[in-house]
């Protein structure tokens, strides 16, 4: 693919896929890895129980809610009976040190075709990685919460001004040519710029965490979920492009990488990041400049 097809895919329909990007061995190797972690609570962050703020408050209008309101969280108890237990309790969790915790993820993330799509977004190699999240979402009764409604990547704050970010995430739960096995992720192919020409300034705001049935009818015939399957990457531009997850038929493990240049708000996270320094220093010059903002340790 060319650099200019990349790019204006990026930019037309807001996502990228490079297909068999992991192979079906590390994804296999990775999967058991996390079955293990998710089963230990010390590489695991704070995660919300939901079930308790449900006892609690209305559940109308969970999807705001459950972004701000982080008082009830799971106990270290809860997460030491098993992550088949507290499943029941909380959407999803995140696991603490991901590229130390599962050294495979170095390599996939800190890739030259990783890095060469960023660099074709960005039209610039002045970009580094942000942020890593690896977090394995949870089957269960739980309502629709935080990214299971769609939204634009914005902080709408006015203070913050929004920059440029790419997302890319790796799915390992999938499995390999299986139909019914729908990657669970949709967006909606139009540029915001576009919805907000059309349909006028207070557009985008109104559609922020809502569901697709309050879209307007031309704008719901946008939506697509790309077709992602075991060992694939997408790319996305959650900053312009309305998005959402789904709430999996399974247990669902993701990697989750944010792009961005150093002046974005993002990088003030970055230093949590860390990487051990001999993975670091294995790293090639193109590499190490886009691993520049982590914490070596
Ligand atoms: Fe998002």
């Amino acid at each position: 693919m060319t650099i200019d097809k990349t790019s204006d895919q990026l930019k037309n329909s807001g996502f990228y896929i490079i297909k068999n990007f992991v192979d079906q061995s590390i994804v296999k190797k990775i999967k058991s890895k996390t079955i293990k972690i998710l089963n230990d609570a010390s590489h695991l962050m704070k995660a919300v129980n939901i079930s308790k703020v449900l006892e609690t408050q209305k559940k109308d209008k969970l999807s705001e809610v459950m972004i701000h309101k982080k008082k009830f969280f799971i106990t270290k108890k809860e997460f030491s009976e098993g992550y088949k237990i507290y499943s029941k309790k909380t959407d999803s969790v995140e696991v603490k040190d991901p590229l130390i915790l599962i050294p495979e993820f170095n390599e996939l993330i800190f890739s030259e075709k990783i890095i060469s799509v960023c660099r074709k977004f960005f039209k610039s190699s002045d970009m580094h990685l942000l942020y890593v999240a690896f977090r394995c979402h949870f089957k269960n009764n739980l309502p629709d919460v935080g990214l299971n409604f769609y939204h634009l990547d914005e902080t709408y704050n006015k203070t913050i001004k929004s920059k440029a970010v790419l997302k890319f995430s790796i799915p390992f739960h999938l499995k390999l040519n299986e139909k019914s096995d729908k990657f669970e992720f949709n967006l909606i192919t139009v540029n915001k710029k576009k919805i907000q020409i059309k349909y006028g300034k207070d557009i985008l705001k109104k559609m922020h965490y809502t569901s697709l049935n309050e879209f307007i009818p031309a704008i719901r015939k946008k939506n697509f979920t790309p077709k992602v399957t075991s060992g694939d990457c997408i790319f996305f531009d959650p900053i312009n492009f309305f998005h959402n997850a789904v709430k999996p038929k399974k247990l669902r493990i993701m990697l989750y990488v944010v792009v961005g240049r150093k002046s974005n708000y993002i990088s003030k996270k970055t230093k949590k990041i860390k990487m051990l320094k001999n993975d670091y220093n294995n790293l090639s010059k193109v590499q190490k400049n886009f691993a520049k903002l982590i914490k070596k340790i």
